[in-house]
């Protein structure tokens, strides 16, 4: 029997409303935690703070990526409840887009307004450097623009829109709110404002793919968020993305053979390489979403 949407979400609220302390069952912000930047989570106070693993929770993906382990994280950034969501799904992984996206539908069900996305993204602007942040202010959705869309199937009206419009998807005053709390804390990183473009993965792209991406708009890449944003801005969320620039990607046309030796591998992208800066990244990365979320 088809359950609804609505059903498979409260059954699950039902469930974490057994596990977390009653102070924390109607948190005000979600907050997903990109590759690498697990830790955001363990910045959430420690008293009270509760974890349940995806493994619990029934109707939930389970993350297949290696350290990705999967869980809820409920605690206080400042005042602020908020509930951290450790392990994403990624679509390269091969869950059905309505099993991936469903934890968004939780955070939504819940009462949830505002959502922060994080993640490792590859930087296709040649002014941003290994180590930048961008504030996401649009999206390029390629997979979506061909048919491998999050809301593709049966609308439930109840949910949200038929035909959501996305023209204002990145919501203006947090983003400057991030500007103002990243003046505060006088962050040693650029903080840019761009477009990401979300690519289904899981290879990084080759160099074509990259220039022609680039070519289209894109001032970074990544195989992650934009499945989120759409859920999020669906159900009538707030939305705040920021995408570390974990690699430079590689635009160069590939050295032809003609031309003699060449080093094809220079600036070639490595799963390592992204976690590396995110893990360097993710002190300032944890004090800016902090610094955002306790002003809310
Ligand atoms: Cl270069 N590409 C994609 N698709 N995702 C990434 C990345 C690059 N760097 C981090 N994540």
């Amino acid at each position: 029997i088809d359950t609804s949407l609505t059903e498979r979400a409260t059954a699950v609220i039902n469930l974490i409303q057994e596990w977390v302390p009653a102070e924390l069952h109607y948190p005000k912000v979600a907050v997903i935690c990109g590759s690498g930047l697990h830790h955001l989570a363990d910045a959430l106070n420690i008293s009270p703070r509760a974890e349940i693993p995806f493994s619990d929770l029934p109707y939930f993906p389970l993350p297949t990526v290696d350290g990705h382990i999967g869980k809820l994280v409920f605690g206080y950034f400042g005042t602020v409840p908020t509930v951290c969501m450790v392990g994403r799904i990624h679509f390269y992984e091969g869950n059905p887009f309505d099993v991936s996206v469903f934890p968004i539908r939780v955070f939504s069900a819940m009462g949830i307004s505002t959502l922060l996305v994080t993640n490792a993204a590859g930087g296709l602007n040649s002014e941003y450097k290994v180590g930048d942040l961008m504030v996401l202010n649009d999206h390029i959705n390629f997979p979506g623009l061909a048919g491998w869309h999050p809301l593709k199937g049966p609308n439930d009206p109840l949910v949200g829109p038929r035909f959501p419009a996305l023209s204002d998807a990145y919501d203006l005053e947090l983003r400057q709110k991030l500007f103002e709390s990243a003046k505060t804390l006088k962050l040693g990183r650029a903080i840019h404002e761009g477009v990401y473009v979300f690519v289904s993965g899981p290879t990084y792209e080759t160099r074509a793919e990259s220039r022609m991406l680039k070519m289209l708009g894109a001032d970074a890449v990544g195989m992650s968020t934009v499945p989120e944003i759409i859920i999020a801005r669906h159900s009538g969320m707030k939305v705040l993305a920021i995408s570390l620039i974990t690699n430079a990607v590689v635009t160069q046309p590939t050295p032809k053979a003609s031309d003699g030796p060449a080093n094809l591998s220079a600036g070639k992208a490595t799963h390592e390489e992204v976690i590396e800066a995110a893990r360097q990244a993710a002190e300032d990365m944890r004090a800016l979403v902090m610094d955002v979320i306790s002003g809310l």
